[in-house]
C-alpha cells in the first residue's frame, strides 16, 4: 500500500508538481529517490516510526508529525479539515515524497507554534516548521509552575520535555518562545542570516536532510573548516577565554556550565542529587549514590526525577531544549546562548554558580 502511494506520488509529481524536463536537469528523480530512503525521513525502521508498533496505530496527538497520512490529514490535503488531526494514523508510514509535494503543502503559509504564536513563512520550507518545532513553550512551563514558590519543592511537578530537534522553534527565538523565557529580558526573534541560507532546506537537502556542504558557505565564513567551526561574534560569552573556537563551542560550553548548575541547585536547594540522561525517558534521575551521573541501576522510569521546584525545572526544560537540539548553533545561535545564560543567572540566585567571565548576547 505505501509503495503503490509512493510510486503514485512520483507520477502526479514528475507530470504535475515538477516539470520532468526541470528535474531531470538539476536532480533526477531517481536520485531524489534514492537519497530519501536513505534519509531519516524515509526510514521506516527509524523509533520515529516504529514507536507505535504495538499499539497498532500512531495516536492523533503524535500522527501529524510521525506519519505521512498523518501530515497530509493535519494540512487538509486528504479533504479533511485543515490544522487538526482527525484520528490515528496507520503504522508504517514514514514521511514520503506526497507527506511534502501536495497542494495543501504547497500553500502552507501560516504555522502555528506550541506557544499559540502563528508565524507566516512563504518558502517550500514551511512545511518542516510543522513537524519541527517541539511540543512544549515557556507558556506551558509557566503554567505548569504557576502559583508556586520559585524554590519549593512540588511533588505534582513533572519534567517537561519540549519533545526533539525543536529546530524551527529555535530559529523564530522569541516570537514563539519555544525555549524557557524567562521573565522581564528580552530575547532574539527570528535569525535572519543570509537571503541564500534563511530557510530550513536551503540549509539542508531537504530530501538527504543532511546540511548542504561547508564549501556553500566559506565564500562568507572565510577559513572555517567545518560548519561547527564557524563564528562571527567576537564576544566571549562562555567565558572560557577562547573567542576562537566556533559559535558552537560557546553554546556547548554554556550548556555544560548549565548541567552543573542544575546538580549543584538540586543538592544544595533540594536537598535531593539530580543527574541526566541523554537516552533514558525522562531524562532526568534520582542520583541515588550522588555520583554525578546516572548509573545504569538509576535510569529506570520509577527513579524519575520527582523533587522539581519551578526554578529547577524551568532550567531542566532549557537544558534540554540545548541537548536535543544539536543545530542551535546555526539554527539561531544567541537566542540559544541567551536560554543558558538566563538559565544559569535563574540558579545562580540560589546556588553557588560561578558566571564570572560569561556574558549575554
Ligand atoms: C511529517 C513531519 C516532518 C516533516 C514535514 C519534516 N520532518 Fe524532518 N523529521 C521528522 C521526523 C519524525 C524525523 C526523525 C526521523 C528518524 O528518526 O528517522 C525527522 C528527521 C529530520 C532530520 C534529521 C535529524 C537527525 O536526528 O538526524 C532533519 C535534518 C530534518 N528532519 C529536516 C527536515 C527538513 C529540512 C524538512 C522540510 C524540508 C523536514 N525535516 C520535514 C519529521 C518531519
Ligand atoms: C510537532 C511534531 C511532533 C509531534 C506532535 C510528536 N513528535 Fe515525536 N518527534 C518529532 C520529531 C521532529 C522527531 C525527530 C527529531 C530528530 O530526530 O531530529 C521526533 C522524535 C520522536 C521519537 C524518537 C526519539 C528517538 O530517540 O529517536 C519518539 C519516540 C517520539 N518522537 C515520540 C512521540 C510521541 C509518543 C508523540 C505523541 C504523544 C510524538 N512524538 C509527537 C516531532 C513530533
Ligand atoms: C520533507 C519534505 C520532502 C520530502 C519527503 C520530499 N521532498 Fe522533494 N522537495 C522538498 C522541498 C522543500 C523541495 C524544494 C522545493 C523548492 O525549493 O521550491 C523539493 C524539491 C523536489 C524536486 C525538485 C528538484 C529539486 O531537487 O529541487 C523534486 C523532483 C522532488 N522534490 C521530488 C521528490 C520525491 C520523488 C520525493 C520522494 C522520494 C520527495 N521529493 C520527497 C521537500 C520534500
Ligand atoms: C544556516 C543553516 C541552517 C538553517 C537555516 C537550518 N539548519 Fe538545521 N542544521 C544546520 C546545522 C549546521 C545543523 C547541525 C548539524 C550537525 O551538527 O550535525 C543543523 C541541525 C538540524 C537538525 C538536527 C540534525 C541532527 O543531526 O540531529 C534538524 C532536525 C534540523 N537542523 C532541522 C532544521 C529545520 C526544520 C530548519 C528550518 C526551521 C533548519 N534546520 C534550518 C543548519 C541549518
Ligand atoms: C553571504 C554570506 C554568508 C553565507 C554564504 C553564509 N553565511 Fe553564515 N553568516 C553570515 C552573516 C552576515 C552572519 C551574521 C548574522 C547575524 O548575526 O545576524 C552569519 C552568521 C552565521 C552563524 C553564527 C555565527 C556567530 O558567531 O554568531 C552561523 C553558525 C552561520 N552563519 C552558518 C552558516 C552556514 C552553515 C552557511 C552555509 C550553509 C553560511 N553560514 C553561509 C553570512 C553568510
Amino acid at each position: 500500500m505505501f509503495y503503490a502511494r509512493t510510486v503514485l506520488s512520483l507520477v502526479s509529481l514528475m507530470f504535475v508538481a515538477v516539470p520532468l524536463a526541470h528535474a531531470q536537469e538539476t536532480s533526477p528523480v531517481t536520485a531524489i529517490v534514492e537519497s530519501w530512503m536513505a534519509s531519516p525521513h524515509g526510514d521506516r525502521k527509524a523509533e520515529a516510526f516504529v514507536h507505535w508498533n504495538t499499539e497498532g496505530e500512531v495516536p492523533g496527538e503524535c500522527a501529524t508529525c510521525h506519519s505521512g497520512l498523518g501530515l497530509l490529514d493535519f494540512l487538509g490535503a486528504d479533504g479533511s479539515t485543515a490544522g487538526k488531526v482527525d484520528g490515528p494514523a496507520p503504522i508504517g508510514s514514514p514521511i514520503d515524497c506526497v507527506a511534502c509535494h501536495n497542494q495543501a503543502a504547497k500553500d502552507l503559509q501560516q504555522i502555528t507554534f506550541p506557544s499559540g504564536e502563528v508565524m507566516t513563512e512563504t518558502s517550500a520550507s514551511a512545511v518542516c516548521m510543522v513537524c519541527h518545532q517541539g511540543r512544549e513553550s515557556t507558556d506551558s512551563v509557566n503554567a505548569a509552575i504557576a502559583g508556586g514558590e520559585a524554590d519549593t519543592t512540588n511533588g505534582d511537578l513533572g519534567f517537561i520535555n519540549v519533545h526533539y530537534a525543536a529546530s524551527a522553534a529555535t530559529m523564530f527565538g522569541g516570537s514563539v518562545r519555544g525555549g524557557y523565557q524567562y521573565e522581564g529580558k528580552t530575547y532574539f526573534q527570528r535569525f535572519a542570516h543570509v537571503p541564500d541560507f534563511n530557510t530550513c532546506a536551503t540549509c539542508h537537502d531537504p530530501h538527504t536532510t543532511k546540511v548542504v556542504a561547508v564549501d556553500k558557505c566559506v565564500t562568507c565564513h572565510k577559513g572555517a573548516e567545518t560548519i561547527s567551526a564557524i563564528r562571527i561574534t567576537p564576544a566571549d560569552m562562555d567565558g572560557d577565554g577562547d573567542v576562537k573556537e566556533g559559535i558552537s563551542g560557546e553554546i556547548s560550553t554554556l550548556h555544560e556550565k548549565l548541567g552543573e548548575a542544575i546538580q549543584l541547585y538540586a543538592k544544595d536547594v533540594t536537598g535531593k542529587p539530580v543527574a541526566y540522561d541523554t537516552h533514558a525517558y525522562p531524562y532526568f534521575f534520582n542520583d541515588l549514590n550522588a555520583n554525578g551521573a546516572v548509573d545504569p541501576e538509576e535510569a529506570k522510569f520509577p527513579n524519575s526525577y520527582k523533587s522539581w521546584t519551578p526554578r529547577l525545572l524551568r532550567a531542566a526544560y532549557n537544558y534540554q531544549f540545548l541537548a536535543k537540539e544539536p543545530g542551535a548553533y546555526a539554527h539561531n545561535p544567541k537566542y540559544a546562548i541567551q536560554l543558558a545564560y538566563d538559565s544559569l543567572e535563574d540558579l545562580a540566585s540560589k546556588a553557588t554558580v560561578d558566571m564570572g567571565a560569561m556574558s549575554r548576547p
